[in-house]
């Protein structure tokens, strides 16, 4: 870690050299849960913004989110390099979000101390190095404010125990229809639902969204936002999202309290949907018309630990629904 340490300090000797270091008020100890910094990114698997890892101070370990990649340095010509993501030994500049305060020196007020590691939220391994240049006061002025009314009292009101489904699942799968029928079934029991479909949400909120693994990390994290913010409502919430990496699926698991949130993974074979092909996108893709398709140019990790796991290859959908019910009911969701 060391060597990565030193190759950053003596990279950015030479970058500051040519371009005028900006001289920060907040360049003094601090203690914040927003900062910028400088980051050598050691991992195979590219550094995506909005991802959650583990970030290391000398003292203190918390989850993070680079909210900004501003930029990259090419090591040659030290320019300045727009970047949607940083892959192996590339450096950037990031803005990062921290899951809690912690306080930190700066690598210019300290060299010893002002840096940190980024470890991978699995298998604690190191996947980057990086350096604090300032503290970000951002949301120094906003607190929680309580409310009189809590999730409690709300799911209280409704006469249920709030929970999100979570499916997950390749495109034609199956995932939208058995949503959708669950989602039916619940409302002839009285139950007070709500329904968040990927191609949905992506025609409002998420329009600006595409199907890069950037843009998938951005959707499923303000989808997991939306839903927790549903389920604090005390709405039996439904989201039928491929979500296909298991680092955001987590991310999204990790908002809630235990029980809360149940994944539902539609098991059907890559075979079996793109002979459904419903909407003639496995066709497009591979004539090549539409890039990044989950499951032929596009990753799906497959889930390793979901609450309910249906397989979809021929069965019928009331049956499929029945089991998500009988574990609600298990669960004393409904
Ligand atoms: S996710 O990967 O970010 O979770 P999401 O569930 O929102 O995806 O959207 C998937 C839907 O978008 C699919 O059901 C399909 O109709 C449509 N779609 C369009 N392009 C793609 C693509 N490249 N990969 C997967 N689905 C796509």
């Amino acid at each position: 870690m060391n060597d990565h340490l030193n190759r950053l300090h003596s990279l950015l000797d030479r970058f500051h050299a040519g371009n005028e270091k900006a001289s920060h008020p907040e360049a003094q100890p601090s203690e914040s849960d927003q900062l910028a910094a400088y980051i050598v990114w050691l991992d195979i698997e590219p550094m995506i913004p909005e991802r959650t890892y583990s970030i290391d101070f000398q003292t203190e370990t918390t989850t993070v989110q680079v909210t900004d990649l501003s930029f990259k340095i090419d090591v040659n010509s030290l320019s300045q390099l727009a970047a949607k993501k940083l892959e192996q030994d590339e450096i950037g500049y990031c803005k990062l979000s921290l899951g809690q305060r912690v306080s930190f020196d700066t690598y210019s007020s300290n060299q010893k101390t002002g840096f940190f590691t980024v470890l991978d939220t699995f298998n604690n391994s190191i996947i980057g190095v990086g350096l604090i240049d300032f503290s970000l006061r951002r949301a120094q002025n906003i607190s929680w404010h309580k409310t009189n009314i809590t999730q409690e009292i709300r799911s209280k009101n409704k006469q249920q125990k709030p929970c999100v489904l979570w499916f997950t699942g390749l495109s034609g799968s199956g995932k939208s229809t058995i949503a959708d029928e669950l989602e039916k079934k619940l409302h002839e029991l009285g139950k007070h639902t709500m329904l968040l479909d990927g191609d949905n949400v992506r025609h409002g909120l998420n329009k600006d969204l595409g199907f890069t693994d950037q843009d998938r990390v951005e959707n499923i994290r303000r989808i997991a936002e939306v839903s927790k913010l549903m389920v604090s409502s005390g709405l039996i919430t439904i989201v039928s999202f491929i979500s296909p990496f298991r680092s955001e699926r987590l991310m999204a698991r990790k908002l809630f309290n235990d029980g809360e949130f149940i994944e539902i993974f539609i098991d059907t074979t890559i075979e079996v949907c793109e002979a459904r092909d419903s909407k003639g996108l496995y066709k497009k893709a591979r004539a090549g018309q539409l890039k990044n398709f989950t499951g032929i140019d596009s990753n799906y990790e497959e889930p390793e630990m979901s609450e309910i796991v249906l397989q979809n290859s021929d069965s019928n959908i009331d049956d499929l629904v029945d089991n998500i019910l009988d574990y609600l009911r298990t669960n004393s969701n409904i």
